[in-house]
């Protein structure tokens, strides 16, 4: 069997309102539109993996309610294996609220529901099952404990694990640091330093995406929206050789987004960890794998929504020059 993507996260049904400006505080706005499709950041990464042609298992929870079967709809189109996806009784589906402004700038409310009861144990059981190709894809939307336990589950085996911390979890460091690559935007990134007590010296995203690295996180992604991707791996072996370099030394490089017109960057990101992951299950190394990944979320922000705004594989991506 091929490689599969085990993406253990978070579904949800998404509940856009599309406004003119986000609102203030005790303000009644009216909105120019709206919309309900499948979303949560498990579900979207694992949607945009199997878009791209991967192999992909969702493992997840849902609620007994009629939102549940959206919530899976996207995957389950896109060919997910749903097999361990419970259904909490008496738990409502998570829903995420979600106004976009004209610009394409969103805010989101995220109401776990039943996402919070996905238990470490369904979790590592899932992990458990892992071929040693396989690589484990998690995210920040489920509770602590299950995802530390299944990220160690998956470390203790030697299985590749992309974490992406979205949104920011202080998990604990030795679960940060499994990840190959942790992935995180900007305000994330900053997160991450600060739980390590570190002080990059300019502060930027090449400098804190090397000082995670050194901090011990085998490789490191921060995400910049329409300014691309920023990739931390060791210095390729061909490199060090010979060299006084340390063995431990970083490659750090800055991949530019194709310019596009923003219509709507929910989920973008998601899209950008499920292709890179997708990509990574297929050999690509972290570099080529991420300026893939980098016009994946460039396409979706041209597009209305999360789920429905991803290309499939073959699609032609901004930034392709035929
Ligand atoms: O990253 C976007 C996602 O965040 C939305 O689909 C929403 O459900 C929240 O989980
Ligand atoms: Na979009």
């Amino acid at each position: 069997m091929s490689p599969r993507l085990l993406v253990i996260g978070s579904s949800n049904v998404d509940l856009f309102a599309t406004v003119p400006r986000h609102p203030f505080p005790g303000e009644t706005l009216l909105g120019t539109g709206g919309a309900r499709a499948a979303g949560g950041k498990g579900a979207n990464q694992a949607l945009a993996a199997a878009l791209q042609g991967a192999n992909v298992q969702f493992v997840g929870a849902v609620g007994d309610d009629a939102d549940a079967e959206l919530a899976l709809a996207g995957m389950r189109a896109a060919g997910v294996d749903l097999d361990r996806v419970v259904t909490v009784s008496g738990a409502p589906t998570g829903l995420a609220i979600i106004t976009v402004s004209q610009d394409g700038e969103n805010t989101i409310v995220v109401i776990p529901g039943a996402n919070a009861q996905v238990s470490a144990e369904q979790a590592v059981g899932a992990v458990e099952r892992m071929g040693s190709d396989d690589i484990l894809l998690m995210q920040g939307e489920l509770p602590p404990k299950s995802t530390e336990a299944a990220v160690r589950a998956a470390g203790a085996a030697g299985l590749r694990v992309v974490l992406n911390v979205a949104p920011w979890l202080a998990l604990e460091h030795d679960v940060l640091t499994a990840a190959d690559p942790l992935v995180l935007n900007e305000h994330e990134a900053q997160l991450a330093v600060a739980e390590f007590g570190l002080a990059p010296e300019d502060g930027g995203p090449m400098a804190m995406a090397r000082a995670l690295r050194m901090a011990g996180a085998p490789s490191v992604v921060i995400t910049l929206g329409a300014e691309g991707a920023v990739v931390a791996s060791a210095e390729p072996a061909s490199q060090v050789s010979g060299s006084r370099a340390p063995v431990s030394g970083s490659r750090v490089t800055r991949l530019p987004s194709p310019r596009v017109t923003a219509v709507d960057s929910t989920g973008a990101g998601d899209a950008f960890t499920g292709a890179l992951a997708a990509r990574l299950l297929e050999g690509d190394d972290l570099q080529d794998a991420a300026a893939h990944a980098v016009r994946v979320g460039a396409y979706a922000v041209q597009r209305r929504g999360a789920q429905p705004s991803y290309p499939r594989a073959g699609q032609e991506l901004p930034g392709t020059f035929a």
